[in-house]
């Protein structure tokens, strides 16, 4: 096995097909809807540069890809998806890693988030500095929540009014992070030095004054 991850471009088109059937068959098997995508869609986005995609010489092992909302202010990372043969292995981890940072180099201001019940994407995005939010904290776009039209939970966020449903939203906000009073800082951990990102500037300050 050996699995690149690239930045999609016009050459792989003729993984469209692949990709929208692996998709629409892990939501069968996982019993929930999607916000369905054609392959037209799917290659629409490896044209302009918005997808990446994971290959094994050739060989199709998972894609994801960027959609943009309220004018480009908020960016969804969507249609995550490993081959069968390539999952439990971090693949998933490699590929949201990849269109995080392409997300953060197309659209830097932008607010960057998912709604999952999977609590593998909740894990990936919390490893990459996602926080829970409500609903009201994500785009109003109308367009955005049409995605939920085919998922089985939509009569539930209809009945709410688009305020709640049972996914969890998650959300990166680069302006949080920038502001945050949250900083790395090099702890010791019996011979080695590892970084502790928890450890607040007024933690450190009391520490250095000790
Ligand atoms: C969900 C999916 C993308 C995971 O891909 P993967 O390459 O197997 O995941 P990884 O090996 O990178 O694992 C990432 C993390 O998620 C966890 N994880 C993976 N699959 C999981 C599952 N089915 N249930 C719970 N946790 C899971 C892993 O343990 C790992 O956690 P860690 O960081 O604590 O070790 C893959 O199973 C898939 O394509 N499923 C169908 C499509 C789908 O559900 N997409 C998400 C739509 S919201």
């Amino acid at each position: 096995m050996n699995v690149n991850i690239y930045v999609a471009d016009a050459s792989h088109v003729a993984y469209a097909d692949a990709i929208c059937e692996l998709v629409y068959k892990s939501a069968l098997e996982r019993g929930t809807g999607i916000a369905k995508r054609s392959p037209e869609y799917i290659a629409g986005k490896m044209i302009s540069g918005r997808a990446v995609i994971a290959l094994d010489n050739g060989e199709l092992a998972g894609f994801a890809y960027i959609e943009t909302w309220s004018h480009s202010k908020f960016v969804a990372n969507s249609g995550l998806i490993v081959a069968h043969k390539y999952r439990g292995v971090g693949l998933s981890k490699r590929i949201k890693k990849k269109v995080f940072t392409l997300s953060r180099k197309l659209y830097p201001n932008a607010k960057i988030f998912s709604i999952t019940t999977g609590l593998a994407v909740m894990k990936l995005n919390t490893q990459l500095g996602f926080k829970p939010v409500t609903f009201s904290e994500l785009t109003d776009d109308k367009e955005f929540w049409k995605g939920c039209e085919g998922c089985v939970n939509f009569d539930v966020l209809k009945r709410n009014d688009y305020r709640m449903c049972l996914c969890t939203a998650l959300l990166y906000d680069p302006a949080q992070k920038s502001n945050s009073k949250i900083t790395p800082v090099l702890v010791s951990a019996g011979k080695s030095l590892i970084i502790n990102p928890l450890i607040k500037i007024n933690s450190i300050i009391s520490i250095k004054s000790k």
